[in-house]
């Protein structure tokens, strides 16, 4: 058999897809590497989301619940919400896809920010759609720039409230201004991977509770620090749910990860205590990079967008902190040719980035 058979073709569109291209994860060579490249919980899950682990490995035969009841009662519980308006996805990803599966095809438009997440571009262009990226005022999203490029054909506009990678976060005032000036048939995902890094947030859940063109959707892999296990959730207006349910497949998360992902929500202690922890080192670590002459925007994230005076510098900080075992995120597939993002770690992992940085900006005359 040959690759360049041509019998066996792709629908129009799908080869000319960009592949997602993730943080980096290999460590060949690098003598204690630390990870800073994926937003992952350096602290992993919680203590009982462990133990649920450990005690789910019976009935491997057994296919999984596949109305996720007792992890959607879990979710509904913890946040106070109706659990008949919560879908969950095998990772929030899925969500992503199913939203455009269910409501845009070719001659659709689905808005995203400029430098918003990568899926939203993949999904639409998935289902046909066409993307259409939104200009940043200094890396915020601008509001009044979404509501303007909407139209008859805008089916979806995705948004991450705070925004990877940016860290950048627009406030509940603005994204009231948001929901009141696009169509109504427009449907406004608000994505709060990162929701819970910041206090007292309830990532848009509200609005979805009271409008029908709002829908939320989080994640397990981020603060709850499951991100092996792939569970994300939704949140919206009951006739979205509805229409997600239909391209759902019949099983699509496994038992150890509905268990696992609602005992990690129930622990609403331990989120609280990586959220401070996360914040402390985060503001710490941004304000020492300051002193050595790299700056980045205020983050709301477990993250820190770190920019550089060219893309030829941010280059060779990353080859330079890569080289120390220091693995963090080049950004430029994001169109951020300058920056580098780098996650926020332990206290060590931090310091280490300090020690890193300071010697690669003496070693560049940057200090
Ligand atoms: C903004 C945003 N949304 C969604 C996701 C996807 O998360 P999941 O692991 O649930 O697919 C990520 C992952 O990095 C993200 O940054």
């Amino acid at each position: 058999m040959s690759n360049d058979d041509k019998t066996i073709i792709p629908r129009e569109g799908i080869l000319s897809i960009p592949l997602y291209i993730g943080g980096k994860s290999g460590f060949d060579g690098l003598s204690n590497p630390i990870k800073l490249s994926a937003n992952e919980n350096p602290y992993g899950p919680s203590r009982k989301a462990i133990e649920t682990f450990r005690q789910s490995q019976d009935n491997l035969a057994v296919y999984p619940d596949g109305n996720h009841a007792a992890l959607r009662i879990a979710i509904a519980d913890a946040m106070g919400i109706n659990s008949k308006r919560i879908i969950c996805g095998a990772r929030s990803d899925e969500l992503i896809h199913f939203l455009c599966q269910c409501y845009a095809t070719k001659g659709d438009e689905i808005i995203h920010t400029v430098h918003g997440f990568a899926m939203y571009r993949i999904s639409a262009l998935t289902v046909g759609a066409t993307p259409i990226a939104i200009t940043e005022v200094e890396r915020h999203a601008d509001i009044p720039g979404i509501i303007k490029a909407c139209n008859e054909r805008t089916k979806i506009i995705f948004l991450a409230n705070p925004n990877n990678p940016t860290g950048t976060f627009i406030d509940t005032e603005e994204l009231n201004k948001l929901v009141d000036g696009i169509p109504k048939h427009t449907l406004l995902v608000l994505d709060g991977a990162y929701a819970e890094y910041i206090e007292k947030f309830d990532g848009g859940i509200e609005l979805a509770e009271t409008r029908n063109n709002v829908f939320v959707t989080r994640t397990f892999s981020k603060i709850h620090g499951l991100g092996s296990l792939r569970v994300g959730w939704g949140y919206g207006p009951e006739h979205v749910i509805e229409a997600l349910q239909r391209v759902k497949g019949p099983f699509n998360i496994s038992s150890i990860g509905q268990k696992v992902a609602a005992a990690a929500i129930k622990d609403m202690e331990y989120v609280e205590n990586c959220r401070r922890r996360n914040l402390k080192l985060r503001d710490e670590l941004a304000e020492e990079l300051k002193k050595i002459n790299i700056n980045s925007d205020r983050s709301y994230t477990n993250f820190l967008l770190l920019r550089f005076p060219d893309s030829k510098f941010a280059k060779l900080a990353d080859q330079y902190l890569y080289k120390n075992g220091v693995i963090v995120r080049n950004v430029s597939n994001y169109g951020l040719e300058t920056g580098l993002r780098v996650s926020i770690g332990t206290s060590g992992d931090c310091e280490r980035v300090i020690e890193t940085l300071t010697e690669f900006q003496e070693i560049n005359h940057a200090l």
